[in-house]
């Protein structure tokens, strides 16, 4: 039987892309993309979208049965800097939101949950080069803070009353469709509209701040990927993965290979104490073993992509 699919915040950065894929995949109707305000155009096209705010209970489970899904891919999020802002907002959507969903996939008996996690469950105290799978998780933003308990949730809902919880820990995830909103990797973003705009950029990290990361096909790859995984095969239920790790530097200095002119700037903000606290690599040997993963793309070949895609989208030369 076909899979019936929800996804909540489903035109965030992530969402956006991940709808129209599963979409290719499982066919139009048995996706249901939801969200909190009204929907961009190109997700009521292809399939349903019904309006969703996670902290309402009733809401969650009326639609989950009236819609006959099975699966759940829980994205709604708030991001790491905009959790410093407002610790508390993060606290009720991130932990709150997804103990609804946790507990809406037991009562109803779903077959399965995916919840992101994030790099930002490691820590200080963390080994910060080739981070293991597991390894010290003793985060110090509320995201992270958040990203934790989500993980442990799953795990003890695993454990305790038998459901299928799945987790990635995404790196910063850089993408030409939906802008990423209030994170700590986003400059790796901006970066490319800056370059093809104003060919100058202000980065609001250190020029040698080494951060994972990975290009959106391989962020949907991997989240598909994980869904499909057979349960047998997974001893862990959380994943680290990586696909590479560079510096603000780094990026500019690869855009300036198709765009020479381009120069950047660095005013590091409150974001950095956050980038300070993460990994620079991450060991992802345990997604690798038990479920197949291997990235497609690295800084070269991502950077070619995304300039071609965003001139292409914005209608800019370079
Ligand atoms: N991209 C995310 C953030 O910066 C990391 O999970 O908050």
């Amino acid at each position: 039987m076909a899979k019936r699919i929800l996804v909540t915040g489903s035109y965030g950065q992530i969402g956006t892309e991940l709808v129209d894929e599963l979409r290719n995949r499982y066919s139009g109707e048995n996706v249901i993309a939801t969200g909190r305000k009204k929907p961009p155009e190109v997700l009521t096209e292809d399939g349903p979208y019904h309006r969703l705010d996670v902290l309402d209970e009733t809401q969650l489970h009326t639609l989950l049965v009236e819609l006959n899904v099975d699966t759940v891919i829980h994205n709604a999020s708030v991001l790491s800097a905009t959790g410093e802002k407002n610790p508390q907002l993060a606290y009720r959507t991130n932990i709150q939101g997804s103990f609804n969903v946790l507990e809406a996939t037991r009562a109803l008996n779903l077959d399965q949950v995916q919840i992101p996690s994030s790099i930002a469950v490691f820590g200080p105290s963390t080994p910060r080069e080739n981070t293991p799978n597991d390894t010290i998780m003793r985060p110090t933003s509320m995201y992270g803070v958040s990203k934790v308990a989500i993980e442990l949730l799953g795990e003890y809902y695993t454990k305790r009353f038998g459901i299928d919880f799945r987790s990635l820990r995404y790196p910063g995830i850089i993408s030409s469709e939906a802008m990423p909103g209030g994170g700590t990797t986003d400059y790796a973003v901006e970066i490319f509209y800056e370059a093809l705009k104003n060919k100058k950029y202000t980065c609001f990290l250190r020029k040698d701040s080494m951060l994972p990361m990975m290009y959106m096909p391989d962020c949907i790859k991997c989240t598909i990927d994980l869904m499909e995984a057979k349960e047998e095969d997974l001893a862990h239920r959380s994943f680290n993965i990586t696909a590479m790790s560079f510096t603000p530097e780094d990026i500019a200095n690869e855009i300036k290979k198709h765009i020479p002119e381009f120069e950047i700037e660095y005013e590091p903000d409150y974001r950095q104490d956050i980038a300070d606290s993460w990994p620079k690599s991450i060991d992802d040997s345990v997604a690798r073993e038990e479920w197949g993963w291997e990235p497609e793309y690295d800084l070269e070949s991502m950077t070619k992509d995304m300039l071609e895609k965003l001139s292409e989208r914005l209608d800019i030369e370079y």
